[in-house]
């Protein structure tokens, strides 16, 4: 396993739609577990391979409270959605921002995991607005076309946050 380098917004290839993974190849699985050290080490909840450079439908997840985590998507889509939520959402390609976006607060989903096995998912909350968010990646969407008002620094958030 390695980290691979995260594309920060600009880069042209986050633009970019991603291709279906047609079979798991050892290349596949190596970028898998790359692309979870990777975000492990970026501190991230969820990562999308063209993050990592590479336009294929893959993404990780792990935002702590789910079983079982991680959560390996491939081929992602989502079947069905509803509710609404809004939060602060940020994104390892914008590092030390975030803003308010509003997403489904209830997702359903279908993907396959590392080893092409097809299942299906459930998310609310949070896990719900991770997988809106690293579906927008697979079609070259990134959370800032979505914020509402200003795109604005992690820090002051968290600030904001002790005051409240
Ligand atoms: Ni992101």
């Amino acid at each position: 396993m390695a980290t691979r380098t995260i594309r920060i917004m600009g880069d042209e290839i986050l633009t970019k739609p991603c291709k279906e993974v047609k079979q798991i190849t050892p290349r596949i699985k190596e970028l898998i577990e790359d692309m979870l050290e990777t975000m492990y080490e970026a501190g991230g909840v969820g990562l999308a391979a063209p993050q990592v450079g590479v336009l294929r439908r893959i993404v990780v997840i792990d935002v702590g409270t789910e079983e079982p985590e991680p959560i390996v998507m491939v081929n992602p889509v989502i079947l069905e959605s509803s509710g609404e939520q809004t939060d602060e959402e940020g994104c390892l390609s914008l590092p030390g921002k975030c803003g308010q976006v509003t997403r489904p607060n209830y997702v359903k989903a279908r993907a396959f995991d590392e080893n092409m096995h097809e299942y299906e998912i459930e998310g609310e909350g949070l896990l719900a607005r991770c997988i809106c968010h690293e579906l927008d990646h697979l079609d070259g969407h990134m959370y800032v076309e979505k914020v509402e008002g200003e795109i604005h620094d992690v820090e002051i958030e968290e600030e904001t946050e002790e005051e409240a």
